[in-house]
């Protein structure tokens, strides 16, 4: 009898060199608790997310995915979305050449058409700036949701399908991924969460299947390299299985 993985659609990654996925989650509360105003918080938490790409490397990620704003997180108020979406036109201005110099590939995930003109603008300039980097992938997960991903992906398919350039029952795990936003990224290993909320909030539903999950009370702008250094070392005691058997004992 055939028993060898017959899915083939997860399992371990090629390499030793990282995925690892951040909700950035918590920025609000931080500014709570100092009764500022909650864009003074995404401030911060732009602050932790320039600190973080810059010691990735070093811990051996490879690609770093960030989330910085949902496809539900148009529900908020008018002037922190605006807020935020001017924030990212500043990270991007100020922050390229820098980004140049470390290496870094930014590239955004997410749907394209329902962005601001300028906001369309700045991601376009900022992957081809940056198109070169081969150190450090930075995702910047940016008007993102799982579900619409899928349902694009699925969109897609079917189309193949319906023109009869795919057979239905033939279709593969990496014809569907090949449609999704992360094509050509592995899977995380590790997915982080900050603010001690415990769930996935509609991020990387497809891709998160084995990913190991860890989350913390630290609030987003008081993630610091510390920070990372725990998540990593509670990875590491990990096993990872897929599915199969322990390796030892
Ligand atoms: C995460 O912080 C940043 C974004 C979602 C853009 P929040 O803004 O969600 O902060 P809390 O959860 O309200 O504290
Ligand atoms: C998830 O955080 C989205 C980002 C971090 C960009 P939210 O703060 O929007 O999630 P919920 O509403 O608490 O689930
Ligand atoms: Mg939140």
């Amino acid at each position: 009898m055939e028993t060898k993985n017959q899915t083939n659609d997860v399992g371990p990654g090629r390499s030793n060199l990282l995925h690892v996925a951040i909700i950035m989650d918590g920025n609000g509360r931080w500014a709570r608790k100092r009764d500022r105003p909650r864009l003074y918080g995404h401030r911060a938490g732009l602050e932790a997310v320039r600190h973080l790409v810059s010691c990735a490397p070093k811990h051996g990620i490879k690609h770093l995915t960030l989330f910085a704003f949902s496809t539900e997180n148009w529900r908020r108020p008018r002037p922190e979305v605006e807020g935020l979406f001017a924030l990212l036109q500043e990270y991007v201005k100020k922050e390229t050449a820098k980004l140049v110099e470390q290496g870094v590939r930014v590239r955004f995930l997410g749907e394209r058409k329902g962005l601001p003109d300028t906001a369309k603008k700045i991601v376009d300039r900022c992957e081809h700036g940056t198109a070169q980097g081969s150190r450090l992938n930075l995702n910047i997960a940016l008007n993102y949701g799982g579900r619409s991903e899928i349902l694009h992906a699925v969109r897609k398919v079917a189309a193949k399908v319906e023109k009869g350039m795919l057979k239905a029952a033939e279709i593969k795990a990496t014809d569907f991924e090949s449609q999704l936003f992360t094509r050509g990224l592995p899977d995380p290993d590790l997915l982080i969460r900050t603010s001690g909320e415990n769930r996935l909030s509609n991020f990387l539903l497809w891709q998160l299947a084995y990913t190991e999950l860890h989350f913390t009370p630290v609030l987003w702008p008081d993630f610091k390299e510390e920070h990372l250094v725990a998540a990593l070392s509670d990875f590491r005691q990990r096993e990872r299985r897929f599915g199969a058997i322990a390796n030892k004992g």
